[in-house]
């Protein structure tokens, strides 16, 4: 008799609370058409008080599903639950993907990945910038500072309204990070290479402060891991100064696909189409 699991269709999730808006399930499923694998992927709203017991579950043959992502609130938590913690999500504390493999539960964190393979394909060649610049010091600036440490960037500024979050991420993830205040962004633009927004000013429509990329070397790349809007306030400020901008949807569409490997069986491709979906569905909710 063959082994029931052949004959399974394999099952994935994105877990998060809320998770309405996920577009995840968009992407890994036009992934799955467009190979013509079967699979599923889903979303799944975890309560917090739910999430232990859901990976316990997860840990077991008996789950339906052979792995999946997990965001917001339940990162952190995923990293500490699960049996095997690569070494970039064990640093960063959080884990975004999760797949089982000889019967225990494997995490990672994709978000770096992604981070670089978007400016990778948009723009090769943008990491000979000497010194980047990246504003906020949250969860989701973590991936970013750990991608470009470990992409060998030389100086990488960290600048935070709350200058002790900074200094904390200067802790963690060491040289060549320094911590900065608000205040000191626009010197710190005087012959920056790169520049990336890591917080929620500009998104959805917030207000964003007019900065001095002009100051910013003439072949620098402004980039924004906010995408919706797509063109964030930041990216056309730098747009207007005649600087290369780099949207964030990238970013969303590349941390996606090593997860969708592991479940399903196949290295997936970031195309023009898979974008093009999901700035539809974008515009669609606006
Ligand atoms: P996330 O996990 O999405 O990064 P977060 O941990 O709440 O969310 O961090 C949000 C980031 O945006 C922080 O760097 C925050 O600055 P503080 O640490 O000082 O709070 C930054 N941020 C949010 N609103 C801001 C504003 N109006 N001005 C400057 N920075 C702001």
């Amino acid at each position: 008799m063959r082994d029931s699991r052949e004959t399974i269709s394999p099952r994935a999730f994105v877990a998060g609370y809320p998770i309405k808006h996920s577009r995840s399930p968009l992407i890994h499923g036009h992934w799955l058409a467009k190979y013509g694998l079967d699979g599923s992927y889903e979303k799944i709203a975890i309560a917090p008080g739910e999430f232990p017991e859901f990976i316990a579950n997860l840990k077991t043959e008996a789950s339906p599903y052979r792995g999946g992502n997990i965001t917001i609130p339940h990162k952190e938590a995923a990293c500490l639950l699960a049996d095997q913690v690569d070494p970039l999500a064990e640093e960063l504390g959080a884990a975004n993907t999760l797949w089982r493999e000889e019967g225990r539960l494997h995490a990672t964190n994709t978000d770096g990945i992604g981070f670089l393979a978007n400016l990778d394909a948009r723009q090769p060649g943008w990491d000979r910038a000497q010194r980047a610049v990246i504003l906020g010091a949250g969860g989701a600036s973590r991936a970013v500072l750990q991608a470009l440490r470990d992409r060998g960037i030389a100086e990488i500024h960290v600048v935070n309204r709350t200058i002790e979050r900074a200094r904390e991420l200067v802790d963690r993830f060491g040289a060549p990070l320094e911590a900065h205040g608000m205040n000191s962004l626009p010197s710190l633009l005087d012959g920056a290479g790169l520049f990336v927004n890591t917080t929620s000013l500009g998104m959805d429509g917030a207000e964003a402060p007019q900065l001095p990329f002009d100051r910013m070397m003439s072949d620098a790349l402004v980039t924004d891991i906010v995408y919706v809007p797509l063109k964030t306030p930041f990216l056309l400020q730098a747009e207007q100064m005649g600087l290369s901008t780099v949207d964030g949807l990238g970013m969303l569409l590349h941390q996606a696909a090593p997860g969708f490997e592991k479940w399903f069986g196949r290295m997936p491709e970031v195309t023009e189409e898979l974008r093009n979906l999901i700035i539809a569905d974008i515009e669609d909710h606006a």
